[in-house]
């Protein structure tokens, strides 16, 4: 396994480029095996969980080529409908496949996903939302058997659950909606980017579909789809993760190539905080300040704080002037990182779902460990600004969601490299 040794303290400065949304780019080619024709998709980030979509895909029957961040594939080979253990656990948005092969064969059988370090993560929504379509669920020995043998038609479902809207579930009942008979109306439906992606990667493939963007999706069911030519979106995530970098050093970093609008709701905070922020159609540049305020975060689902930004906002907040308070709504477990970000020096306690970040004046290098993909990123950029060596040891789980993430921040100027773990 790999380690991250960072010297702290290093100023970022300069511009990278945005890359394809991860969380765009998964249930896009999951809902590329909805027909039998080719579909190539642009803008697709070399990343771990790319990588193991494509072996599910790839395992199902397809034949996929992905070069040059572009992937070409052909579904009209697909023979199996199952996905493995194996493959789920090690990416729990493979769940994205299971609408799209009920709606492409009428059948699947689907391991169930089990919690993740994040918090317990059910699928209720997901399974519900395909039961009103008519498809009859059953879980059997760890796996959901879906059989869809008396058609699928289309019905009102109201898609909310304790925590508000699910995006996987939203994107699961549309590809399926897609392809059932008449008229679906999805009520509560995820309002993200990345649905909206998939929606529009949809409506080329032939499916009709209206209220995108919108918490009301109305879909009428057509018989056939086809391959279609798609760009993916940029990841906002990224996007966010790397002006933060800029911010929490000081430095003046510009992210290009990205979409602005899609970043609302975390520009408003990170401008609160005195940082300097600066945005056109496609670019955002942050211009960072010797010392930040404070603010009260609150992470809900899309157009909300992304809960993907809250680890990251957390770091940046743990050397702000004065006490922030950071509730976390859609996953209110997600705190894994507080504890490491303390090891750097930092003062968080945790109450429940709140995390009270009383800013400190520095950080100090120290060896963590990375727990989950945005954890991991909130270690790298608190690492950045704290004083000496700082070594995040399980950087695995920074692949599955960035590309070339060392690479572009040592074009900011950061001083990071990857070294083999000894110790693990
Ligand atoms: C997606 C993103 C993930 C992001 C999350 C929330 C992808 C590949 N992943 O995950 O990066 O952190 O959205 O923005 O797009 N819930 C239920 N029942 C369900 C499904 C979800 O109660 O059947 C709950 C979840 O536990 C959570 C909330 O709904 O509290 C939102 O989760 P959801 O939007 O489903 O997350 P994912 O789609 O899995």
């Amino acid at each position: 396994m790999d380690k991250f040794v960072i010297e702290g303290g290093k100023i970022l400065n300069g511009s990278i480029t945005a890359s394809g949304a991860k969380n765009s780019v998964l249930p896009i080619l999951a809902a590329s095996i909805m027909t039998d024709s080719k579909s190539v998709i642009h803008g697709v980030p070399k990343l771990q969980d790319v990588y193991t979509m494509v072996k599910i895909l790839e395992y199902l029957g397809a034949k996929v080529v992905f070069k040059n961040n572009t992937i070409e594939i052909d579904p009209s080979t697909i023979a199996r409908y199952d996905a493995p253990y194996e493959f789920v656990k090690t990416m729990r948005a493979s769940i994205s496949l299971l609408g799209p092969m009920v709606a492409r064969a009428g059948k699947a059988r689907f391991s169930l996903p089990g919690g993740c370090v994040i918090g317990p993560r059910p699928i209720d929504l997901h399974i519900k939302g395909l039961q009103k379509l008519g498809v009859d669920i059953k879980i059997e020995d760890g796996f959901i058997v879906a059989d869809a043998k008396n058609g699928l038609k289309g019905n009102y479902i109201f898609l909310a659950g304790a925590f508000g809207s699910s995006v996987l579930a939203t994107a699961n009942v549309m590809c399926v909606a897609a392809l059932s008979k008449g008229e679906t109306v999805i009520e509560f439906a995820a309002c993200e980017p990345e649905i909206t992606d998939l929606a529009n990667f949809l409506v080329k493939m032939g499916a009709k579909i209206t209220g995108i963007g919108s918490p009301c999706i109305i879909i009428n069911g057509v018989k056939k789809l086809k391959g279609v030519e798609h760009k993916i979106i940029p990841d906002r995530i990224e996007t966010g993760t790397f002006l933060l970098a800029g911010a929490i050093t000081g430095g003046k970093v510009t992210v290009e190539k990205c979409q602005p609008m899609h970043l609302g709701a975390f520009i408003e905070r990170l401008t609160e905080t005195g940082v300097q922020v600066k945005s056109g159609k496609n670019y955002i540049t942050v211009s960072g300040i010797p010392r930040w305020k404070p603010v009260d975060v609150v992470t809900f689902a899309y157009p909300g704080f992304p809960t993907d930004l809250q680890a990251q906002m957390m770091a940046f907040l743990s050397l702000a002037d004065g006490v922030s308070v950071i509730t976390e709504k859609v996953f209110p477990e997600r705190f894994i990182h507080a504890g490491e970000l303390n090891r750097l020096g930092a003062n968080i306690q945790l109450d429940g779902s709140k995390a009270i970040v009383k800013g400190v004046e520095k950080l100090l290098g120290a060896k963590v460990m990375a727990s989950d993909l945005r954890a991991s990123a909130a270690l790298v950029l608190a690492g950045l600004v704290a004083e000496g060596r700082t070594e995040v040891s399980r950087i695995y789980h920074l692949f599955r969601g960035y590309e070339k993430f060392e690479e572009k921040l040592r074009a900011l100027g950061a001083s990071i490299k990857r070294e083999k773990d000894t110790l693990q």
